[in-house]
């Protein structure tokens, strides 16, 4: 079918969508059919963005629109993270055309099942935030006025950080991880990752040791079971396993200084 110039718009082809709804944190959860026009080049956000502008089901149910969290648009805020289609992944970079590439005539859509639901699509991910103040996932500074140059980094050194600098704290990589859940007082590998990260800054070092003994204790880098799950569905291709391994061993040096109290 050929796209009329001014919207983009398939004439009569229709996107239909499958969406798990729950209204409060506490409710049970229901699915609904919904189905908008395709629009060529729209991924889910707009498809969710139409939803919202007319929500009706195709049981012709007035309904509420869908809830959900955005924020950047472009893979970089992690705020839109969900599980479409059975994988975790943003919504504002899931294209509709690359889902429904297998020949199937529904996308399905639904909350991340490690967090909270707030409602619908909107998860409370601080459990992934907690994480990262354990860690101290951040440099400490001394005051916001002008202190000169910090510390030369080499060029090396800014290699191996940028991957890690790139976290955007979505959560998929703890979705797909068999030990977090909230039985569980495992960290992730997201925040073990900026533990990494951190540590290997030379501010960042200054609290090296505390990153190392929330990694070496309860929730910290043991519990992993080395499944590697998180880094095959890490959206920004972050080299978690080397993160982890890295964590592993700095764990274990960090408990020999302490036994021999070095
Ligand atoms: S490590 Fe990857 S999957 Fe995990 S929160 Fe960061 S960006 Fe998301
Ligand atoms: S490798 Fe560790 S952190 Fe990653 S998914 Fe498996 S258990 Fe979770
Ligand atoms: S809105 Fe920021 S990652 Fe999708």
């Amino acid at each position: 079918m050929a796209p009329t110039h001014e919207t983009g718009q398939t004439a009569g082809r229709k996107v239909r969508v499958r969406v798990l709804r729950q209204s409060d944190p506490h409710g049970g959860s229901h699915w609904q059919t919904f189905e908008v026009p395709y629009e060529d080049g729209m991924n889910m956000t707009t498809v969710l963005q139409r939803i919202a502008a007319q929500p009706v089901t195709v049981e012709r149910e007035k309904t509420t629109p869908v809830a959900y969290d955005a924020c950047c648009l472009e893979e970089v805020c992690g705020a839109c993270t969900m599980v479409i289609n059975n994988r975790v992944r943003q919504a504002c970079s899931a294209l509709v055309d690359a889902l429904l590439a297998d020949g199937s005539d529904v996308i399905e859509v639904r909350p991340m099942t490690k967090f909270q639901v707030v409602r619908d699509l909107l998860v409370d991910r601080r459990p992934m935030f907690e994480s990262l103040k354990r860690v101290k996932g951040w440099i400490r500074v001394d005051g916001y006025h002008e202190q000169g140059s910090g510390p030369r980094v080499t060029p090396q050194e800014q290699e191996e950080a940028y991957p890690l600098s790139r976290c955007m704290t979505c959560g998929c990589c703890v979705e797909a991880c068999p030990q977090f859940n909230d039985r569980s007082p495992f960290i992730g590998a997201a925040a073990i990752s900026q533990a990494i990260l951190f540590n290997a800054h030379p501010t960042g070092r200054v609290e090296r040791d505390a990153r190392l003994a929330v990694l070496a204790g309860v929730g910290g880098i043991a519990d992993c079971g080395n499944s590697q799950n998180c880094v095959k569905v890490c959206p920004k291709e972050i080299p978690l396993t080397d993160s982890l391994a890295k964590a592993g061993r700095d764990a274990t040096l960090y408990k020999l200084r302490q036994w021999f109290g070095r």
